[in-house]
C-alpha cells in the first residue's frame, strides 16, 4: 500500500496553462525570468502561481491565488515583492504567509514537482504548512 502522494514520482495534477494545455518545465523557464510569478491552473483548476526562483529554477512549491478572506485573486506585486489583494488590502509575503489582514490564512500551497517527461505536476500539500509550522488548513 503506498498512500497517495507518498512518492513514485508520477502522482500528481498537471499544471495547465490559460489554453488547457500542459505546461513543461523546460520551454516554461525558457520563456520566464527569475522572479517571475505567473499563473497556470492548479489542482481543481484553482488558478497558482507557478514561481521561478532567482537561481532560474522552479520553486518546489505552487502558490493557490484566492484570497483566503473572501476569494478575489490575489496578485503578485514585484514593486513591492508582495502579494497583495485589490478586494481589501490583504497582502501576502513570497512564501504566501500573511503580512496584512484581513486575510486570516496563508495562500494554501501544493506541491510542484517535474515528471520524467518534463510536465510540471501539482499534488496535495498535506504535511506540515512551513509558514505557520501547523496543519494545512486546505486540507
Ligand atoms: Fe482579498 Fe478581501 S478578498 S482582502
Amino acid at each position: 500500500f503506498v498512500p497517495p502522494g507518498a512518492g513514485g514520482g508520477t502522482g500528481g495534477t498537471p499544471a495547465k496553462d490559460a489554453l488547457g494545455n500542459e505546461i513543461f518545465a523546460k520551454e516554461y523557464l525558457a520563456s520566464k525570468k527569475p522572479g517571475d510569478h505567473s499563473l497556470a491552473q492548479g489542482l481543481k483548476g484553482d488558478a497558482t502561481y507557478l514561481i521561478v526562483k532567482d537561481d532560474g529554477t522552479l520553486e518546489t512549491y505552487g502558490l493557490n491565488a484566492v484570497c483566503t478572506h473572501l476569494g478575489c485573486v490575489v496578485p503578485w506585486s514585484a514593486a513591492n515583492n508582495k502579494f497583495m489583494c485589490p478586494c481589501h488590502g490583504s497582502q501576502y509575503a513570497p512564501t504566501g504567509a500573511v503580512v496584512r489582514g484581513p486575510a486570516p490564512l496563508p495562500l494554501a500551497l501544493a506541491h510542484l514537482d517535474v515528471d520524467e517527461s518534463g510536465k510540471i505536476l501539482f499534488s496535495t500539500w498535506s504535511e506540515t504548512d512551513f509558514r505557520t509550522e501547523g496543519k494545512p488548513w486546505w486540507i
